[in-house]
């Protein structure tokens, strides 16, 4: 048993020295970013922005490993897969894509369920999961 704690705890050591660079917040261009009804951008932010945004708030444990490798993956493949701060570069048909995505994506996995075991506040509510797949459908249909 205390060799199992002493070999774990070597591994939580060594684990530290992998050079893991989480991905640092990106300049902002203000007529990119999505604009949203105030209920809606505020359920964004607490809930998606953190991997889907230019602006990540790091907690201060996100450095320390195992936590910085999933920090990493997470913004980095949130971002690269939609970025709400640079929303208008992308082309209308690229945006229908992503808003007919998230009423799923909400439904099923998002945010994830790793994420929501260290920000609770990030858990969607069933008021608010209506009102993101209202507001996604109706831009949605305006687009098509
Ligand atoms: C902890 C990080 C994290 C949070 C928080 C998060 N996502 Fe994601 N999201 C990802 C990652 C990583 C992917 C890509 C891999 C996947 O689809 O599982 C993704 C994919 C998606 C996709 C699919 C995009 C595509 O190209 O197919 C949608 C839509 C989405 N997220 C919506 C949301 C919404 C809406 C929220 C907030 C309610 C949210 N996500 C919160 C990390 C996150």
């Amino acid at each position: 048993m205390k060799k199992l704690l002493l070999l774990l705890i070597l591994i939580f050591i060594g684990i530290q020295f992998i050079p893991m660079n989480v991905p640092a917040n990106l300049p902002v261009q203000e007529d990119e970013v999505l604009e949203a009804p105030q209920n809606v951008q505020a359920i964004l932010k607490r809930a998606c922005f953190d991997c889907h945004s230019s602006h990540t708030t790091f907690p201060w444990y996100s450095n320390i490993a195992p936590v910085s490798i999933f920090t990493k993956l997470h913004v980095q493949e949130g971002r690269e897969h939609l970025n709400f701060s640079t929303w208008n570069a992308y082309s209308d048909e690229k945006k229908l894509k992503y808003l007919q995505k998230i009423p799923k994506a909400i439904k099923s996995k998002m945010p994830l369920p790793s994420y929501l075991l260290m920000h609770e506040e990030a858990k969607l509510s069933e008021d608010d999961k209506k009102v993101l797949t209202k507001w996604a459908t109706e831009v949605a249909f305006d687009l098509e």
